[in-house]
């Protein structure tokens, strides 16, 4: 079988792509001193640490327009692309996960062949849309009204103070944080471990000819 070339990942999602992960990785450090300043000193002072963090939040809150607005408006793949249909969540999803824990280890390929038009397996769809539907929203709006607790103090008060809102902060941070270590671990699960990494970098990936990626917009010999 001819590899071919499919453009998987156009030039906003990468751009938005490399600044989150930038910006979400410095967060987790920067934050992780302001919540650990006795054990953990890696951006100088506690104000050093404070400074970074609302500029990394910032640039995550930027960068998490650029991809709403190119998949809601420019490409309108938003839905298509990220909620699993529920065909989706029994046996595929099933199959995947089987692939990940034992498949992958007898040297078996991956069971799930992206195409421009379905770029994510079940597995990778539910992880999303949990991530960018929920969690980076719900962390980055904690995160700002932490900025400005002014018109949301009532509200506060009635639900047990600045403290709950903290907590909620940092539990999203620690799901985030969990997210973000297995989501690098399973990139590297591809046919060699940057794989996945370099159509996430070029646009372009190299993929076995399938008969489901046959007529596909976007295919080049
Ligand atoms: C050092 C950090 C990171 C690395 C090395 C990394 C790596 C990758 C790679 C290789 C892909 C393409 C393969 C795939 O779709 O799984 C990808 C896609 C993706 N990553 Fe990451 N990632 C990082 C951080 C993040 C963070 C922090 C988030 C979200 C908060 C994130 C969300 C996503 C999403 C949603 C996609 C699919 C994008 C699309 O095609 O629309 N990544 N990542």
């Amino acid at each position: 079988m001819k590899p071919k070339l499919v453009y998987l990942q156009p030039t906003p999602v990468r751009i938005w792509h490399w600044l989150n992960a930038l910006g979400i990785v410095t967060l987790c450090i920067s934050g992780a001193q302001i919540r650990f300043p006795e054990f953990i000193t890696i951006c100088g002072s506690y104000r050093s640490a404070i400074l970074l963090h609302n500029t990394a939040g910032i640039v995550v809150a930027l960068s998490f327009s650029i991809w709403f607005f190119y998949y809601k408006w420019v490409s309108g793949a938003l839905t298509s692309l990220y909620v699993p249909k529920m065909n989706e969540l029994s046996y595929p999803l099933l199959r995947q996960l089987l692939f990940y824990c034992y498949g992958y280890f007898k040297g078996a390929s991956s069971p799930f062949h992206a195409t421009p038009d379905s770029k994510f397996n079940p597995m990778q769809k539910s992880a999303y849309l949990a991530i960018m539907f929920v969690i980076v929203p719900f962390v980055s709006l904690s995160g700002i009204a932490l900025l400005n607790i002014g018109p949301i103090r009532q509200i506060l008060l009635m639900v047990g103070g600045l403290q709950i809102l903290v907590i909620v902060h940092f539990l999203l941070a620690c799901m985030l944080g969990a997210f973000l270590m297995t989501h690098v671990y399973l990139a590297t699960l591809g046919s060699t471990p940057l794989a996945y990494f370099k159509p996430m970098w070029t646009g372009w990936e190299k993929v076995e000819h399938h008969d489901n990626t046959d007529e596909q917009p976007g295919l080049a010999e």
